[in-house]
């Protein structure tokens, strides 16, 4: 694997850590509120940013490259409501989206066919993950922060179930 290609890749890592990082964060501001589905929906989503992470530790491996860790930055750990709390979600996915494909681009520059192949499942990932984003701060906008609404879209979230991607290596928790 090429040094440029390899230091992309566990610049991802650390990114996919990040942001198992900031939607823990979340979790805890949404447990502070009272809010346990919201808390709930946002700790599965940092369970699944790690098997992000690992996708990208497994795939280094994999192909004969050095793993490098490094320091994770303190994610925010408050947010004035739960509209922008979720605003932060869908913005920060379309960052990792943009992260995602300057990778492909690298990728490409490189002809590591290997690797924008690898990078294919994030592509469809993050469609998911944008639009999954989007439908809940579209759902608060109309709920308005009136309490009965925000009640039900918490028991609504809090029904996600934790389902490990296809070839990760992170255990069921059985969440
Ligand atoms: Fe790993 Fe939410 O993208």
């Amino acid at each position: 694997m090429n040094e440029r290609i390899r230091e992309a890749l566990n610049d991802q890592i650390n990114a996919e850590l990040y942001s198992s990082y900031l939607y823990l964060s979340m979790c805890a501001y949404f447990k502070r509120i009272n809010l346990e589905g919201f808390a709930r929906w946002l700790e599965i989503q940092a369970l699944e940013e790690m098997t992000h992470a690992m996708k990208f530790f497994n795939f280094i491996h994999e192909r004969g490259g050095k793993v490098e860790l490094k320091t994770i930055q303190g994610p925010p750990t408050q947010w004035d409501s739960p509209d922008d709390a979720f605003e932060h979600v869908y913005r920060h996915e379309v960052k990792v989206t943009s992260l995602i494909y300057n990778l492909v681009d690298v990728g490409m520059e490189e002809k590591d066919h290997a690797t924008t192949n690898f990078l294919q499942w994030f592509i469809t990932e993050q469609v998911e993950e944008e639009t999954t984003a989007d439908g809940i701060v579209q759902k608060l906008k109309l709920i308005k922060g009136e309490g009965g609404g925000l009640f039900m879209l918490d028991q609504e979230l809090g029904q996600r179930m934790f389902t490990p991607p296809p070839g990760t290596t992170i255990l069921q928790s059985g969440m």
